[in-house]
């Protein structure tokens, strides 16, 4: 399956560094690849930045939130066909900062997949367990519960989405999870995505999250059910970011 990898740049950034940042990635990744797709997911006020500079590039670019509502009175938020407006390719949803800062529910989660999907926008599902339900032993109820949520809601557009496992205790740590550890999971949000396709030719992406960085992506892309990565602190920084890409290009 192509690789995807996707930066997550959360609430970093500023018009000179995007910038320089989204120029040095142009200059690295000039074509698009079967091997692997990229993608950037940046705060919503840069997605004007982001179109202006990419279009025509071979990067996408995306949001990392929409909001459940088609339109309407809900200060602050950003509609899908907004997002769509400003060419996003993806929107994050269910971050684990949105589900812990934000109480975002599986439920809301899973409205606004259904809410990019109908905007032609593709949802990137993130799921993950805390260090607390880990060490309970919950991982796997905990993450099956979370993309259960979003293959009722979405019914057959399942095979539209990206899934992202994100570890609560690896992302911003440090702390990664193992390739074994991580494939793990992975095989089993594929099982789980598999009975809901019903072919294995359109099982969605699995994305791995949580302090992937130069040093442990190819690790990580080479197991078999790892199809990419959401990179957070480690897509600021052009040189390890593109490291990344090329570790996804050469599995
Ligand atoms: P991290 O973040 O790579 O900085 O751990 C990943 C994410 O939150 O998507």
């Amino acid at each position: 399956m192509k690789k995807l990898i996707v930066g997550n740049w959360k609430m970093n950034g500023s018009l000179a560094a995007n910038q320089s940042l989204l120029d040095a990635l142009k200059l690295a990744h000039p074509k698009s690849t079967d091997a692997c797709g990229v993608a950037v997911c940046v705060p919503a006020v840069y997605l004007a930045q982001a179109q202006a500079l990419l279009t025509g590039s071979a990067l996408k670019w995306g949001a990392q939130d929409v909001s459940a509502h088609e339109q309407g009175a809900f200060t602050g938020e950003n509609s899908g066909a907004m997002l769509r407006e400003f060419g996003c390719r993806y929107v994050l949803v269910g971050h684990s900062e949105r589900r812990q800062y934000h109480g975002e529910t599986d439920a809301v989660v899973a409205t606004k997949a259904q809410r990019a999907l109908a905007c032609g926008i593709t949802p990137i599902v993130c799921v993950g367990e805390s260090l607390a339900q880990r060490e309970a032993g919950d991982t796997m109820s905990v993450v099956k519960g979370q993309l259960a949520a979003v293959v009722h809601a979405v019914g057959h557009c399942i095979t539209e989405v990206v899934v992202a496992y994100e570890p609560v205790w690896a992302i911003g740590t440090g702390r990664t999870a193992s390739p074994e550890q991580a494939q793990e999971v992975h095989r089993m949000l594929r099982n789980q995505l598999l009975a809901a396709c019903g072919k294995a030719s359109s099982t969605p992406k699995i994305l791995y999250g949580g302090s992937m960085n130069a040093s442990n992506a190819a690790a990580l892309l080479s197991q078999q059910d790892i199809d990419g990565g959401l990179i957070g602190g480690a897509s600021l920084k052009a040189q390890d970011f593109m490291t990344i890409v090329s570790a996804a290009q050469y599995q």
